[in-house]
């Protein structure tokens, strides 16, 4: 039988209709973005998580010489918030990434298929949802409401 799944999502044209919470989370991912070290892609992100106590935190992702140890900005943030602050919930996060020399074509930077998987882990964890918003430096914004639109079959400690 065949059935079918539904995601939603919010596409903002540009940063002008985002709340002022919003505006400011996007202001802090780009901030973080600035400082990413990425000098083998030349890719650059960065990521600013809102915690339910109305602190912000980002960061950046974080290349090496040996590729595959270095690691995504949602990763990088998400696990320093997660060691230093294991009891507070995450609100958002804001992820805004792209080429260094970046052009207004950029279209928004999705995180990539294992910064899913860890983003869900904590979704589930805090039972409670996280608005996740993408963008690049164009300034166009998509939003989800959940990690769950981002990873509708989603793998966590329910199976094991
Ligand atoms: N990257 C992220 O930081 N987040 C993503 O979701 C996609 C990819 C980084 C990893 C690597 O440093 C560079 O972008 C190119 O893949």
């Amino acid at each position: 039988m065949k059935k079918e799944a539904q995601i939603s999502y919010e596409h903002f044209k540009n940063s002008s209709e985002l709340s002022d919470v919003e505006k400011k989370l996007f202001d802090r991912a780009k901030q973080a973005r600035e400082n990413a070290y990425a000098p083998y892609s030349n890719f650059l992100v960065g990521c600013s998580v809102l915690l339910e106590n109305g602190e912000i935190y980002s960061g950046n992702n974080q290349e090496n010489a040996a590729y595959p140890s270095g690691l995504c900005a949602e990763r990088t943030t998400l696990f320093w918030v997660a060691a230093n602050f294991p009891d507070v919930k995450v609100k958002k996060i804001f992820i805004v990434g792209g080429p260094k020399e970046s052009d207004e074509k950029n279209p928004p930077i999705p995180p990539c298929g294992a910064c899913r998987q860890s983003l869900i882990e904590y979704e589930t964890k805090q039972n409670e949802n996280i608005d996740l918003y993408f963008s690049s430096m164009n300034d166009e914004v998509v939003k989800v409401h959940s990690i769950k639109d981002l990873l509708p079959f989603y793998f966590d400690a329910t199976f094991l």
